[in-house]
C-alpha cells in the first residue's frame, strides 16, 4: 500500500473513500468530521442524534456521498469516549477503518488529520499508519486456491492543511511505514513453516539486511562455535541435520556510539529433542524463533531510523530434534562462559543456546544486553499471551522498557529475579542444571541466563505468550505477531 501525505481538506477532496474519526455521542463533532458534516447538510449530526452512529468504539458505518462532497463514499469509525482516547485506541481504530474497507474491496482512502489535545499530528500520523498496516496484514504466503480474492488496499492519502502540517506528516507516516514494515517482516518469518524457516534462511535474511543497510555481518557455523568453545548451543544444534547458524549482525559498527546487544532465541522447531513434547499441538512449535525475527526486524527498523547507537544483534540458530547425534538428559555441556550445565531436560534448549549467545556479547562491552526469548511455557502460564514477561538485573533498563511500553502498548510485566531462586538450579555433577522445578518456570529460566550476563545491565523478554496469538487484537491479527518488535525499537529511540 503507498500512502502519502498531500495538502487538502476532507470536504473538498476527491477520492474513492474518506474515512472519518468520531468520539462517542455526545461528543460535538469537531475538525474536519465537523467540516464534511455542514457540507454534507448535517447529515453526520442527524445519525448521531438518531442513534444510527454513535461512534462507539470500533464502530463502522459505510455511506454514499451522492455527491454532496467531492469523495465518493465515507467510513464513520467510532473512537469510544473522549475521556478514555489514547494511542493505542488510535492504532486499533486506523486498523479497524482499513480491515473494513479492504474486506469491502475498496482500494484508495483519504482522511484527514486532526491534532488531539496533548497529541501532535506526528505522533498520531506514525500511530494511525501503523495501526492501519499492522491491522491489514496478512500472511497468505503458501495459499494457492482462490488467490484473486485476496483484497489489498493500494493507496492512503493523510490530508493537512499547512506545510508545517504537512512536514509533521510526512515524518509520522515514514516512522510508522518503517516500524509497521518490521513488524509484519518479523510476523512473516514466526508464520513461515520450519521447512522453510531454517537457521539458513534465518542467516540468509540477516546476509540481506547486511547488504540492504550496510551492516556488518558474521555467520558462525556449528564447527566454528564449537572450535569457540560454544558447547551449549552446539549441544543443541547437533542433534539436527538442518546447520545451525550463530548469527552476528551489527549496525553502526566502530561509530563511537553507545553499543546495545539483541539477542534472539532462533529454534526454528522446537520438538523438545530427546525430551520430546507431546505431538498436540507440537506445530506450534515452530515460532520458537519469534526471538530471532524480532532481532532481525530491529535491525533493519534501527537502520531505516538511523538510530544513532551500535547495535550488535545476535542470534544462535538451530532446530532442536532427537537423533542419534542428539544430546541427551544427564549430559554435561561445557559452556563459552566456561561454566557448566547438567542437561536434564533437552526441552529447555533456549536458554542453553543463550547463554552461549550472552557470553558472546559480553566481548562488545555493551551498555545494556537485551535477550527476546520464547522461552518458557510456565511464561504462559503465568501471564497468559498479551503480556510479555520481564526480567533483568538493572532497575533503570528495567524502567525504561517499562516506560516504552507504556508508549507502544505492548504490554510487559514483572517477574523477580532474587538469588533464592537459584537454589532450583544446583547440580550434583555441574555447576547447575538447566532445569529447576516446575514452580516459578519463567523465573528460574530467567535466573539461568542471568549466570551469564556478569555485571552488564541486562532484560530479558520471555515472549513465549505473545510471539504467536490464536484470536485477533485490534491491530493484531491472529499468528505470529512480531512481539517486542515495537516495544524495543521504542527503546532504542529513547535511549540516551
Ligand atoms: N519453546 C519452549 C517454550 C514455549 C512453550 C514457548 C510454549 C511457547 C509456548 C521451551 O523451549 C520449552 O520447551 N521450555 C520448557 C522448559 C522446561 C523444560 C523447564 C517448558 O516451558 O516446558
Ligand atoms: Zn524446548
Ligand atoms: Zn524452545
Amino acid at each position: 500500500m503507498q500512502i502519502r501525505a498531500e495538502k487538502g481538506k476532507a470536504e473538498k477532496f476527491p477520492c474513492e473513500l474518506l474515512i472519518l474519526f468520531s468520539f462517542e455521542f455526545p461528543e460535538p463533532l469537531e475538525g474536519p468530521i465537523k467540516n464534511v458534516d455542514l457540507e454534507w447538510k448535517g447529515f453526520i449530526s442527524s445519525l448521531m442524534n438518531q442513534g444510527d452512529f454513535k461512534g462507539e468504539l470500533f464502530e463502522r458505518k459505510l455511506f454514499y456521498t451522492q455527491g454532496a462532497f467531492p469523495a465518493k463514499r465515507v467510513l464513520l469509525t467510532g473512537l469510544g469516549k473522549r475521556g478514555e482516547f489514547d494511542l493505542e485506541k488510535w492504532r486499533g481504530a486506523s486498523s479497524k477503518a482499513g480491515q473494513y474497507l479492504r474486506d469491502a474491496g475498496i482500494k484508495q482512502f483519504a482522511f484527514q488529520i486532526k491534532k488531539f489535545d496533548r497529541l501532535a499530528e506526528e505522533e498520531l500520523a506514525e500511530a494511525f499508519v501503523a495501526g492501519l498496516l499492522l491491522g491489514v496484514y496478512q500472511y497468505n504466503e503458501y495459499k494457492t486456491l482462490e488467490r484473486e480474492k485476496i483484497k489489498e488496499i493500494e493507496e492512503g492519502i493523510i490530508l493537512g492543511e499547512t506545510a508545517v502540517e504537512l512536514k509533521s506528516l510526512n515524518n509520522g507516516v515514514g516512522t510508522g511505514r518503517i516500524i509497521a514494515e518490521a513488524v509484519c517482516g518479523a510476523r512473516d518469518l514466526v508464520n513461515g513453516p520450519s521447512n522453510k524457516v531454517t537457521p539458513t534462511l534465518l542467516s540468509e535474511k540477516a546476509q540481506q539486511i547486511a547488504k540492504d543497510h550496510g551492516m556488518e555481518l558474521q555467520v558462525l557455523e556449528v564447527s566454528q562455535a564449537e572450535a569457540m568453545g560454544m558447547g551449549a548451543f552446539t549441544a543443541v544444534a547437533k542433534g539436527s541435520q538442518e546447520p545451525g547458524k550463530f548469527i552476528i549482525l551489527e549496525h553502526n559498527k566502530n561509530k563511537g556510539f553507545d553499543t546495545i546487544a539483541l539477542i534472539g532465541k532462533g529454534i526454528t522447531f522446537d520438538s523438545g529433542g530427546i525430551s520430546i513434547k507431546p505431538s498436540e499441538g507440537m506445530e506450534r512449535m515452530k515460532d520458537d524463533m519469534s526471538g530471532a525475527a524480532a532481532v532481525l526486524a530491529m535491525m533493519q527498523a534501527a537502520s531505516r531510523l538511523q538510530i544513532p547507537l551500535h547495535l550488535v544483534g545476535i542470534i544462535p540458530a538451530t532446530e532442536n530434534l532427537p537423533s542419534g547425534k542428539a544430546y541427551k538428559p544427564g549430559d554435561v555441556l561445557k559452556t563459552l562462559s566456561g561454566q557448566t550445565v547438567e542437561v536434564i531436560s533437552t526441552d529447555a534448549e533456549g536458554r542453553l543456546i543463550l547463554s552461549d549467545a550472552l557470553t558472546y556479547s559480553l566481548r562488545y562491552q555493551p551498555k545494556a544486553i537485551i535477550d527476546l526469548a520464547t522461552l518458557t511455557g510456565a511464561c504462559v502460564i503465568a501471564l497468559g499471551d498479551y503480556v510479555i514477561g520481564l526480567l533483568g538485573n538493572d532497575a533503570s533498563l528495567l524502567k525504561r522498557i517499562e516506560e516504552a511500553s507504556e508508549k507502544t502498548g505492548e504490554k510487559v510485566w514483572r517477574l523477580p529475579l532474587w538469588d533464592e531462586y537459584f537454589e532450583y538450579l544446583k547440580s550434583d555433577v555441574a555447576d547447575f542444571r538447566n532445569v529447576g522445578t516446575r514452580a516459578a518456570g519463567a523465573i528460574i529460566g530467567g535466573i539461568f541466563l542471568s549466570k551469564f550476563v556478569e555485571k552488564i545491565p541486562w532484560v530479558h523478554l520471555d515472549i513465549a505468550g505473545p510471539a504467536s496469538i490464536e484470536k485477533e487484537r485490534p491491530y493484531i491479527p491472529k499468528g505470529g505477531t512480531g512481539a517486542g518488535v515495537r516495544l524495543l525499537v521504542q527503546f532504542l529511540r529513547d535511549w540516551k
